[in-house]
């Protein structure tokens, strides 16, 4: 398996990660179908077999069961997965989500302490703030996470969709490893806004998440109605009325483009996103799916490839927003 170090500070990864959300989901229920903890320890399992032991995880995710899967899961082998987790949506003692994002020095410690208890480890790898809280400045997020580093309880810190101007500021309290958006074909608005150079510059790592579009881009989702009633997708724009079916032709040009390559659609997708040298976290509770997405860092695009691809879906794009207007209030 190929690796990349993500900024500049040590943090050396595979070069395409796991993304664990699905296999528990929100509180509400399940994001996408049903979830099967027997399957998904097995696809924690052959992941690190497959040379990927870069887990992506959030307390926010069950919340805390997500956590607890992935403790499970690890048991006796803690030291060869790296984990990345995150804080920030305010969880109240009872355990439920407010929905407020908290950046506060003492909520942030609160929060460490949680995820090391639920993760039963005594160290997390990387620890992203998952929202800027507006309402704290960040210098006192990131002084927080600082104190963290230099207790030992976390080894890298990371940020969650945030602008330029908030990684620069946040940068200059403690080097920042990683920013995680979310980016794909579909996605692409922090490029647009200049993200991606400021990353660049600043020899910031970048991991994409949902890079599979939320399992859009692989080309399984024919009809709205193959999203089960309680799916969170269903409250995404692009996964709307308005949007479906325009991007479903988009997805099909993708599909033809891969057949030729003698790829599925998800594995041109990420291959893509690796070209550029990210590293994305693609989601999945099934080893089916893992051991085809890990395939994918074996793929070449060319440059008259990846021209052909991203002429496809061109830069600007207007695929749908990438979630429901409170969520969307919620970014940097
Ligand atoms: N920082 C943030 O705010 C944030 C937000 C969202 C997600 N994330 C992280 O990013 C990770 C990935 O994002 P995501 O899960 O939202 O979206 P994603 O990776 O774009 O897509 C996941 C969906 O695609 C399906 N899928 C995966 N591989 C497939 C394949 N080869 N063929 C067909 N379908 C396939 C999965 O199915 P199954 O579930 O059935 O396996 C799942 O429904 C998450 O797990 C989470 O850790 C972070």
């Amino acid at each position: 398996m190929n690796t990349i170090e993500l900024g500049n500070q040590g943090l050396v990864v595979p070069a395409i990660g796991l993304g664990c959300m699905g296999m528990t989901g929100f509180e509400e229920g399940n994001m996408y179908g049903e979830a099967d903890e027997k399957e998904a320890i097995a696809t924690i399992h052959r992941s690190l077999e497959l040379g990927g032991n870069f887990l992506d995880t959030a307390d926010l995710y069950g919340p805390f069961k997500n956590e607890q899967l992935i403790a499970k899961a690890i048991e006796n082998k803690r030291d060869q997965y790296i984990i990345a987790t995150k804080f920030g949506w305010e969880i109240d003692d009872q355990n439920k989500v407010t929905w407020a994002i908290n950046g506060k020095r003492d909520y942030v410690k609160k929060s460490v302490e949680r995820s090391l208890k639920n993760l039963k480890t005594d160290h997390i790898d990387l620890y992203y703030m998952h929202r800027l809280d507006k309402n704290t400045p960040i210098e006192e997020t990131v002084g927080a996470m600082s104190e963290l580093v230099q207790e030992g309880k976390i080894k890298y810190i990371g940020l969650s969709e945030v602008s330029s101007e908030t990684v620069k500021r946040a940068h200059a309290v403690h080097p920042i490893t990683a920013v995680q958006s979310e980016y794909s074909l579909f996605e692409r608005t922090v490029e647009e806004r200049g993200g991606i150079k400021t990353l660049q510059e600043l020899q910031i790592g970048f991991v994409p998440y949902s890079p599979l579009g939320r399992g859009f881009l692989s080309g399984q989702i024919r009809s709205i109605d193959d999203l089960p009633e309680n799916d969170f997708r269903r409250a995404i724009p692009r996964f709307q009325e308005a949007h479906f079916y325009k991007n479903i032709e988009l997805v099909d040009a993708i599909d033809v483009m891969a057949k030729e390559k003698n790829i599925t659609s998800s594995q041109l997708a990420l291959a893509w996103i690796i070209s550029k040298g990210f590293v994305p976290i693609p989601g999945t509770k099934r080893r089916k799916y893992l051991e085809q997405n890990m395939d994918a860092v074996r793929i070449q695009l060319t440059e008259e490839e990846i021209v052909k691809l991203e002429s496809i879906i061109p830069l600007g794009t207007d695929t749908g927003a990438q979630y429901d207007e409170f969520s969307m209030g919620l970014l940097d």
